[in-house]
């Protein structure tokens, strides 16, 4: 189902367990990177099942605007360098995309040209001081509205050099993006990652030919030190599935004891699979069956069969960072599971595509499950879910929580606005469909 297809409110009836084999669409992050990197590696680059979502698709019109040839046969887009990059007609629009908004200026940080980089009104309250400190350290011209904390941004790219550099955050996005400026600096750049962020942007840099050394540091982190003036390899990368995507299904499966969902040819990098270990301190019982790699990036089957009783669970603050998109899913199991559950340490969570600590607590409530928020977590006490009208925000991950949840209630649920899916998941639809949910997709309709 296209994103113009999908109509503003989706409602979901209760329904039998969710179960059977879903192939998400490609992991959003990775395909992010493939068309990022492409900007910066001569030649042709071909990647393989990308992200067709909306997000991905504005990075990939990013590459367009810079110059690059863009042709997409099937399920897969090849991206020709034209030797040297132009700077954009019109102002870069990201959409609702943070990646973009915080990954491309990377790129741009190195080339002598001007940008502006906006986006829709939820990226024009997303956070951008965090990537204006370390490219302006490197010698880029940065600015950004009130006092460069948000978009739209401007840049101004041209010689970088290397820099060292402590990431106030675990942020993957800013690692990123200084580790693809860092590859166009003079001199190495070495940035400390207080944390386990997700490492794609290292693991395809050095597989496309980048100088990647990395040192672990205590809670997690790491230090990673770039080499300068690399002269980076275009190629072929096979996007794996998104185990984010599919993290709705296998918390279903898991909400339901025997219920069983398979995850097919998903992701499996260790550094986004901490929503599985939640799972199996839980009590699900979670296999992975690894398949193969590609441009460094290991993929295969995930099956998650539910428990007899789903246990609830405090996941450790420092796990965070390995399942940071997760947390509306997990919504779902600590709704199902017996007890209380408790999430610290993630005020991140308010600055994503919408506040989503406050999201999932005003729609948990909706749907009659106790719910506490703190500033930085939530207290989810398990019990039945009854249903009700709730708001996603015009958050994707926030919509498919509440859908999925739909499935699990007593009445049924109905989102309000579930436009936002196909920014990461335009296939969702008919996924929940195809795995046993009750959608009745259409317009508004009252929950009786
Ligand atoms: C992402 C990193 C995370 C995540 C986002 C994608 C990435 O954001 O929430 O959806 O691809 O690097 P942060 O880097 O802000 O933690």
């Amino acid at each position: 189902m296209s994103g113009s297809a999908l109509s503003a409110a989706l409602r979901v009836r209760p329904g039998p367990a969710l179960a059977g084999t879903v192939t998400p669409p490609g992991d959003k992050s990775i395909t992010h990177r493939a068309y990022l990197i492409a900007l910066l590696a001569h030649g042709e680059t071909v990647v393989e099942r990308p992200n067709p979502g909306e997000d991905c698709r504005g990075t990939l019109a990013a590459c367009q605007a810079l110059g690059l040839e863009v042709h997409e046969s099937g399920e897969s887009v090849r991206l020709r360098h034209p030797g040297a990059l132009r700077a954009p007609r019109t102002p870069i629009d990201c959409g609702n995309s943070g990646s973009t908004m915080r990954m491309l200026p990377g790129v741009l940080a190195s080339h002598p040209f001007a940008s502006t980089l906006t986006g829709d009104e939820s990226l024009q309250r997303r956070p951008v001081a965090r990537i204006v400190e370390p490219l302006r350290r490197m010698g880029a011209q940065l600015s950004a509205r009130d006092g460069d904390r948000f978009p739209p941004l401007d840049i101004t790219g041209g010689a970088l050099t290397g820099i060292r550099y402590t990431l106030p955050v675990a942020s993957a996005q800013v690692a990123t993006c200084i580790a693809l400026a860092a590859t166009r600096a003079s001199g190495d750049t070495e940035i400390e990652i207080p944390g386990a962020a997700r490492d794609h942007g290292e693991r395809m840099l050095a597989a496309a030919g980048a100088r990647i050394e990395i040192t672990p540091l205590g809670d997690h982190g790491r230090r990673v030190r770039i080499g300068g003036s690399a002269v980076l390899t275009a190629g072929i990368q096979r996007v794996p599935g998104d185990l984010s995507s599919a993290a709705f299904f296998l918390a279903a499966a898991a909400a339901r004891p025997g219920a069983r969902v398979i995850a097919h040819g998903v992701g499996l990098n260790p550094t986004r699979t901490g929503f599985l270990d939640v799972l199996e301190e839980m009590g699900a019982t979670v296999t992975r069956t690894e398949i193969g790699i590609s441009g460094g990036e290991p993929f295969g089957d995930v099956t998650v069969t539910g428990p007899g009783r789903l246990r609830a669970f405090d996941p450790p603050t420092s796990w965070l960072p390995r399942w940071i998109d997760e947390v509306p899913a997990w919504a779902i199991v600590a709704a199902a599971a017996d007890g209380r559950s408790r999430l610290a340490g993630a005020s991140e969570l308010r600055v994503k595509e919408s506040d989503r600590l406050a999201m999932l607590a005003a729609g948990l409530t909706r749907i009659g499950i106790a719910v506490a928020e703190t500033p930085d977590g939530l207290v989810i006490t398990g019990g039945a879910v009854a249903g009700g009208e709730v708001a996603s925000g015009g958050d994707h991950r926030i919509a498919m929580t509440f859908a999925v949840l739909g499935s699990l209630s007593s009445t049924g649920i109905q989102v309000d606005d579930a436009r936002a899916i196909p920014t990461s998941y335009p296939s969702f639809v008919a996924d929940l469909r195809a795995l046993g949910g009750d959608v009745a997709p259409g317009p508004v309709e009252a929950v009786e």
